[in-house]
């Protein structure tokens, strides 16, 4: 007995099954198909065809086409053979059928030609092309929506830096970023938090997916709820007609940044704190919440304890967020990084290859930098302007404030920094750290950086025990 499989092949072997086969695929098709041999005598016709012409088909074989279409332009391509396709066709002045008209060749032979109905009425198009429309609109919606979903732009090497501080935070952050805590980077401006915050979630299983980024003090506050939790169709005046997506939801599957969050209004603070709590995010106007997986990465250069003193920032949610709290020193505190940030900006971006000389390099180091490694990036960028082409950033580029940077320096400092003998020392030994450092244990041209005599050099190397 045949198997199952060669019982179908033997139907389809005998040509008046397989016909049979082909005329019932024919009639199922959602084109309307109808075909003439090469005189214009209708030979077949699906069944779409017949329902649209409303006489049984077999009637129709054998008879010419212009019986039933008197004004078919399917003699022409007979004659051309060469196809019409998305022709519009006003049947019997009812409704406007869209149609292809196809010339047929077996090999070299012409067997005839064929139209297809495509839309039985024009509307039917319309109606489509609607909803390409709708679908445009849609994926031009969820483009714009994917550009906030940013890619982290930094990752751990991209944080230049020798000092201990630095080296330490770089490993933490590495093993932080394993993790699934929340994290809260503190610092004072410019210095490096949303560089970790990229790197972290670079580093984390979470790299594959979403990197959202929202900054707290950069949106208006009646406008930061809506883009932080999003809102329902119709929730209130003015919204979009379809609602919003939150930030929070965005970062489905990946890392949420809260850039400022000691910004973050204080009824915010309190819908954050649920979302923190819960795993699920409410959007404004919506009754079910959504579930929603992200890691939270918080940065502030606020004092969130003085906020809370003030009672401008939630205890609760403070507690909430600074489980694991990284706090990035000032750049002065970390002078021993200048060179190695010197070099790294002198060799990228618009300053590529520039060279500074060691007096300028000293002025820099003295320097209290309150805007950290963003002012040092920004003023080595001013100084190249003043440059003459080829030469090395000198003392004469730098600004004014820089060159006396001495006086600056007590304007930004911490209370503790006020113990002056305590400064001057710790000043020093980062001061010599960096210079060896930078000129490779060389102590001739160390001291020469650091503008004292080689046994002073000496001396202090001793009297501090720096090795
Ligand atoms: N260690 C570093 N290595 C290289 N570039 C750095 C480093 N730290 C900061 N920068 C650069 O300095 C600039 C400021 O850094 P970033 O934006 O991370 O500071 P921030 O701490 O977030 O400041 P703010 O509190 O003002 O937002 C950026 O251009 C960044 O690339
Ligand atoms: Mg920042």
């Amino acid at each position: 007995m045949p198997m199952a499989s060669e019982k179908h092949v033997l139907d389809l072997d005998n040509p008046e099954k397989l016909l049979r086969v082909l005329e019932l695929m024919l009639d199922q098709a959602y084109l309307g198909i109808v075909f003439v041999d090469p005189d214009g005598i209708i030979r077949f016709m699906n069944q779409q065809y017949e329902e649209l012409i409303g006489v049984d088909r077999k009637e129709t074989y054998g008879k010419h086409i212009t019986e039933y279409f008197p004004d078919s332009r399917l003699p022409v391509v007979l004659k051309t053979k060469e196809a019409e396709l998305g022709w519009k066709y006003h049947y019997k002045g009812r409704e406007t059928l869209v149609v292809n008209r196809i010339p047929i060749m077996k090999g070299n032979q012409f067997i005839g030609a064929m139209t297809q109905c495509i839309f039985k009425d024009i509307s039917e198009l319309r109606e489509m092309a609607g909803k390409l429309d709708l679908l445009e609109t849609k994926v031009q919606k969820y483009k714009r929506a994917s550009n906030d979903l940013l890619t982290p732009k930094y990752n751990i090497d991209d944080i230049k830096g020798i000092s201990e501080p630095i080296t330490r935070l770089k490993d933490m952050a590495l093993v932080y970023a394993a993790t699934e805590n929340t994290i809260l980077i503190t610092g004072g401006t410019g210095t490096g938090k949303e560089l970790f915050a990229h790197s972290i979630h670079h580093a984390s299983t979470r790299s594959e997916g979403p990197f959202v980024c929202i900054n707290c003090a950069s949106i208006p506050d009646e406008l930061l709820e809506s883009e932080l939790f999003g809102y329902a169709y119709g929730a209130f005046t003015g919204a979009q007609k379809n609602g919003k997506t939150g930030k929070i939801e965005l970062a489905d599957g990946g890392t949420l940044f809260l850039d400022e969050i000691g910004e973050l209004p204080f009824r915010a603070q309190a819908k954050l704190l649920r979302v923190l709590d819960e795993k699920r995010v409410e959007r404004i106007g919506e009754v079910l919440p959504v579930e929603v997986d992200f890691r939270l990465i918080a940065a502030t250069n606020r004092d969130l304890h003085f906020l809370m003193d003030q009672r401008n920032f939630r205890q609760d949610l403070f507690h909430r967020v600074s489980t694991i709290t990284m706090d990035i020193p000032p750049l002065r505190k970390r002078i021993e990084d200048l060179p190695v940030l010197v070099n790294h900006f002198l060799q990228g971006g618009s300053i590529r290859g520039m060279k500074i000389t060691d007096n300028a390099l000293r002025s820099l180091m003295t320097y209290s930098w309150p805007g950290n490694v963003r002012e040092l990036k920004n003023a080595l960028e001013l100084s190249t302007c003043l440059v003459k082409k080829g030469d090395p950033i000198d003392t004469d580029q730098l600004a004014s404030h820089i060159i006396a940077g001495e006086s600056k320096i007590f304007h930004n400092i911490d209370r503790d920094d006020l113990k002056l003998k305590k400064k001057v020392k710790a000043n020093e030994v980062q001061s010599i750290k960096s210079a060896l450092s930078l000129c490779r244990g060389n102590k001739s041209r160390a001291a020469k950086l650091l503008g004292i005599s080689r046994s002073s050099l000496y001396n202090k190397i001793k009297q501090y025990s720096i090795s």
